[in-house]
């Protein structure tokens, strides 16, 4: 109804911008005098110091915020990390021990095959922590210990506040993980949190740039596909933007770590044929921009993701979404409000239904 939807046109459209104060939520009092608080994840020093192998298990969009979090946790807390869609991870034979620590990560809570993941885990004497947006969900009960996002009701199919304050969430838990297991000192700790705390002001930069999403859009409405394209963590935005825009547009779109692309996806390019390039201004951008200049040569309508002030990628691109300079680990979380957004638009110029896509569920509870 147009009263919970507060004034918005859709429940996507209010997720989208609900979500600076979705993790000023998430962030507040969890720094201490000890570093990150997450007294409810119920973990001893020695039960963290011990741990052999994390496994981060979810589906769809939650899948996404584990291969954020997968090099981030190795990174800074030295831990091998792997990470499975839930519908695979419950056919195959894993290696689990004492030790091994099992990560579920669900908007709902209840999405069937990544509960079968949490109960087979436990089985084979795995502790289970569980992220969820829902209290009191399958999830959360079934779980040794919970966080709780605190996104609020999302209530648009297509995933978008719950996919920004699960990553903020996973990246407080790499931290709480690292600073336990003594990888990174209580300063640096504090340092990276601080800068956690930008990033609703970044996101509410970028929800202010939404012009440059639906200029964009343009690019695609005629168009029945699309690539998107992305190193390191960003391979994963390109992943989740070309997920919001199959699932709400119903655009074929494809999503490759760009260097992968001369393997295979070059040969889709044509002239008009839209890429969406994720290339902030970071360590692999200058190879991400030879991949814009490998497209652009064949005729590809370029939707570039860059720091502001990027000339160079500035003028290669037709359609720029800009985001204000950030940390690496806090890229993903600010670059994909512009690709939710872009989605929002493609599929408005579609006429399509943004809040209930065809053939989708909210939450899947069957396996
Ligand atoms: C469904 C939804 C997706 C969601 C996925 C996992 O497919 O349409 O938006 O990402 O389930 O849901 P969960 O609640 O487990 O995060």
């Amino acid at each position: 109804s147009a009263a919970t939807m507060g004034g918005y046109p859709d429940f996507m459209a209010k997720e989208i911008a609900e979500q600076p104060e979705a993790i000023e939520r998430l962030l507040k009092d969890r720094l201490g005098p000890d570093g990150v608080r997450l007294d409810e994840l119920a973990m001893t020093d020695e039960e963290i110091a011990a741990i052999d192998r994390i496994f981060i298990v979810a589906c769809g969009t939650s899948y996404h915020v584990g291969l954020i979090a997968r090099p981030l946790i190795e990174e800074w807390a030295r831990i091998p990390v792997a990470v499975e869609p839930a519908s695979e991870f419950n056919y195959e034979d894993v290696l689990v021990t004492d030790h091994t620590l099992c990560i579920i990560i669900t908007q709902s809570g209840e999405t069937a095959d990544t509960l079968a993941s949490a109960r087979k885990m436990h089985a084979a004497g795995a502790k289970v922590l569980a992220v969820t947006n829902v209290i009191g969900s399958s999830a959360a009960r079934e779980a040794d210990g919970v966080l709780y996002v605190q996104a609020g009701p999302e209530v648009s199919v297509a995933s978008t506040k719950a996919y920004t304050a699960q990553m903020v969430a996973a990246e407080l838990i790499a931290l709480f993980l690292a600073q336990r297991n003594g990888n990174l000192g209580a300063r640096e700790v504090a340092r990276r949190f601080h800068e956690l705390q930008r990033v609703p002001a970044m996101i509410r930069e970028v929800l202010h740039r939404s012009w440059q999403d639906e200029a964009a859009a343009r690019a695609f409405v005629e168009s029945s596909s699309a690539l998107f394209l992305g190193r390191g963590l960003n391979a994963t935005t390109a992943a989740e933007g070309a997920l919001k825009l199959k699932e709400i547009s119903y655009l074929h779109a494809e999503a490759y770590p760009a260097g992968e692309m001369k393997h295979g996806p070059i040969a889709l390019i044509d002239p008009g044929f839209p890429v969406v390039v994720i290339c902030p201004d970071d360590r692999v951008r200058y190879k991400t921009l030879s991949n814009i200049q490998e497209v652009k040569a064949r005729g590809a309508t370029v939707v570039t993701v860059a720091t502001d002030g990027d000339q160079k990628t500035a003028q290669l691109s037709d359609y720029l979404l800009l985001v204000p300079a950030a940390p690496e680990y806090l890229v993903p979380i600010v670059a994909v409000v512009h690709l939710q957004m872009l989605a929002r638009y493609v599929a408005l110029a579609r006429g399509c239904d943004i809040d209930k896509p065809r053939n989708l569920a909210k939450s899947v509870t069957v396996e």
